[in-house]
């Protein structure tokens, strides 16, 4: 059973071909301690190789999503066991996943909580919500992308306002200042993932990772290499029997079913 053996996560199939996984450390706001990691990791590793996998949603439920690194795990570090520390390789399996992640986002997201939901390709806020990277107040920074990707995020000034400062923003500037796509009443948040999932999981599997993909070249090249390389992928989906599907499905007047082939 594939949901099963998990302590820190749980796992769910909600709906054809998406996954939700739930952060699950109430006691801990949902703070990412290493087996919270590893768990994530070995999810998003299966849930990788899983054909029938489409979507991924990412979410704390309805409290929190979480309050970031284990601050008592980080405790016992120096500079030099964290350099050797595991941690890292669970990420690099998050910022590798090639299918659609959408995080739901309620409560606070915070820290590693923050960089973990800007791994997602989008996000969906409850009113609730309250993001910040309060790495600054430990005497630390953000070690899993949140100097990066806040910026690509949100732009210098904000990034370096809640990065430098520990300032924390609600939903409402989040979505303001991009962090966030939508914002909806708690109760609906993780309804509003789900419909977004359920769309995302419909199309050709094929076509989703490739704009995910072409995407996120933006982060990795310069504009012209990057365009090179959509036009690539863009060529690439014409031999696939989804293009065929979609292509006829429209001129049909019907609704394509895509395989992923
Ligand atoms: N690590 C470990 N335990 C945490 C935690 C964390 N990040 N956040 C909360 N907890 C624990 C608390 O220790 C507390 O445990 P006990 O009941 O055993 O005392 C329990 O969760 C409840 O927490 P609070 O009583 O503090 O709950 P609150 O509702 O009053 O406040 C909060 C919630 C604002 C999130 C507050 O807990 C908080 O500020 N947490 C720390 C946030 C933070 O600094 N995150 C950055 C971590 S560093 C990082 O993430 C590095 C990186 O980039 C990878």
């Amino acid at each position: 059973d594939k949901s099963s053996g998990y302590r820190d996560i749980q796992i769910s199939y909600t709906a054809d071909h998406v996954l939700e996984i739930t952060l699950h450390r109430p006691e801990a706001r949902n703070a990412l301690n290493t087996n919270l990691l590893a768990e994530l990791s070995r999810a998003f590793t299966d849930a990788q190789a899983d054909p029938d996998i489409r979507c991924v949603i990412l979410t704390g439920g309805d409290k929190v999503f979480a309050a970031g690194a284990d601050i008592k795990e980080l405790a016992a570090h120096d500079a030099t066991t964290i350099r050797d520390d595991v941690r890292p390789t669970y990420w690099a399996v998050i910022r590798e996943f090639t299918k659609p992640m959408i995080a739901a986002v309620n409560g606070y997201c915070l820290g590693g909580g923050n960089e973990l939901a800007m791994h997602a390709d989008v996000i969906i806020a409850g009113e609730n919500a309250l993001f910040g990277q309060p790495e600054i107040n430990l005497g630390i920074i953000p070690g899993a992308g949140g100097t990066q990707r806040l910026l690509h995020a949100v732009g210098k000034s904000k990034a370096m306002e809640m990065v430098l400062g520990g300032t924390m923003i609600k939903a409402a500037e989040a979505r303001e200042v991009g962090l966030v796509s939508t914002i909806t009443p708690p109760e609906t948040c993780l309804e509003t993932a789900r419909e977004l999932a359920s769309r995302i999981a419909a199309k050709s599997p094929l076509a989703t990772m490739a704009a995910k993909k072409a995407v996120l070249q933006a982060y990795e090249r310069p504009m012209q290499e990057a365009l090179l390389f959509e036009r690539e992928l863009f060529a690439a989906l014409f031999d696939t029997e989804d293009m065929k599907e979609g292509v006829h499905a429209f001129m049909e007047k019907r609704q394509p079913t895509f395989k992923g082939l």
